[in-house]
């Protein structure tokens, strides 16, 4: 993604088009880029965009706004790296749920920390390729875990080998539920190769067939295969975001939480997958719960986290729909 400044600014304008424009660099399930945006001066705000809910892998929409909580937290990084960092308020008129946050920029200038937060989102991207077979040492999962500071979530890491097992056995459950499901399929595929501005491209998809170590992708063929099998023996690192409540507003935190997981990662180096399956299911992720999670907590996304080859090719980067698409009047 290009990070510089676009034609649509003027020097001394706010940049509330570039801030939106960058926030929609934001992963999203499915590519859907479920979101909507209204400008007003030193104000932005963020509504979910329901049409464009998958509705069969989707019903409660958790997915849809935990993708718009990753742009919310893409749309802080950026405003802060323009030198307008924003406070967030968090709307709750029951009239309006899709009126998810409204960003009030401030003023002040540019941290550091900021333009290397900036440049990580420009360089994020979802690369479902096989990771290394360097493991990725605890101590690094548990930095990384802690380096999400969002109020009521929780990032937990899994290292030990029955959790790991654990987890392996219940993504093989879910892809085979879900490879049974001809609706799910069907609505799967609706989004690969769907359009120039969103969708999954196929060439974004890396071909893993017949690898003996392929790894678990909601986009790889032969998903129901032997891909999801070999966590336990596969370095992956995993990462389970998880919330006290299971409300839209945890979902929300819970996407801030991956997309500053995500960056941070991005800036030490390191590939992260999302793999959503486990929790779209009801009883799936019901076990992961209480047989892994002790019961306490509510888990919103499993993240696998590797490293990828050195001096790999670019991978295409995936699309997104042009800035006015997405702007309310
Ligand atoms: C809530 C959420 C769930 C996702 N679930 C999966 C998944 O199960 N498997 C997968 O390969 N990618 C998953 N992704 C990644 C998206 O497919 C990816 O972000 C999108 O295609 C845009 O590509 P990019 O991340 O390279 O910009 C998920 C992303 C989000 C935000």
């Amino acid at each position: 993604m290009n990070t510089s400044s676009t034609a649509h600014e003027q020097p001394g304008d706010v940049p509330g088009l570039r801030i939106v424009e960058l926030a929609c660099g934001a992963p999203s399930v499915h590519n859907t880029q479920p979101w909507l945006w209204r400008i007003d001066g030193m104000r932005i705000e963020l509504y979910a965009d329901f049409s464009r809910q998958l509705e069969v892998a989707d019903p409660s929409g958790r997915n849809l706004v935990m993708s718009c909580g990753a742009a919310l937290h893409h749309a802080r990084v950026a405003a802060a790296a323009l030198g307008y960092p924003a406070e967030v308020e968090y709307p709750t008129d029951p009239a309006d749920p899709s009126h998810l946050a409204t960003l009030r920029l401030t003023q002040r200038p540019r941290t550091p920390r900021a333009v290397e937060d900036l440049a990580a989102l420009g360089q994020r991207s979802t690369d479902r390729r096989r990771f290394t077979s360097w493991p990725v040492p605890e101590q690094r999962l548990a930095q990384l875990a802690a380096s999400v500071d969002v109020p009521g979530v929780q990032v937990v890491p899994l290292v030990d080998v029955t959790s790991r097992f654990r987890v392996e056995l219940l993504v093989n459950r879910a892809l085979d539920q879900q490879a049974a499901d001809e609706r799910y399929a069907e609505e799967h595929q609706r989004w690969i190769d769907r359009s120039q501005v969103d969708g999954v491209p196929s060439a974004a998809v890396p071909d893993l067939s017949g690898h003996p170590h392929s790894q678990p992708s909601r986009f790889g063929p032969g998903e129901t295969s032997y891909e999801a099998r070999e966590l336990v023996e596969n370095t992956d690192g995993l990462l389970v975001i998880c919330t006290d409540t299971d409300d839209q507003r945890s979902w929300l935190l819970a996407g801030e939480a991956l997309s500053q997981m995500w960056l941070a990662a991005t800036v030490d180096g390191l590939s992260v997958v999302p793999l959503s399956q486990v929790i779209e299911l009801p009883s799936t992720r019901e076990s992961l719960r209480l047989e892994v999670l002790g019961g306490l907590t509510r888990p919103q996304i499993i993240t696998r986290i590797g490293w990828q080859e050195i001096g790999r090719s670019e991978l295409p980067r995936t699309p997104r729909r042009p800035v006015e698409e997405v702007l309310l009047p």
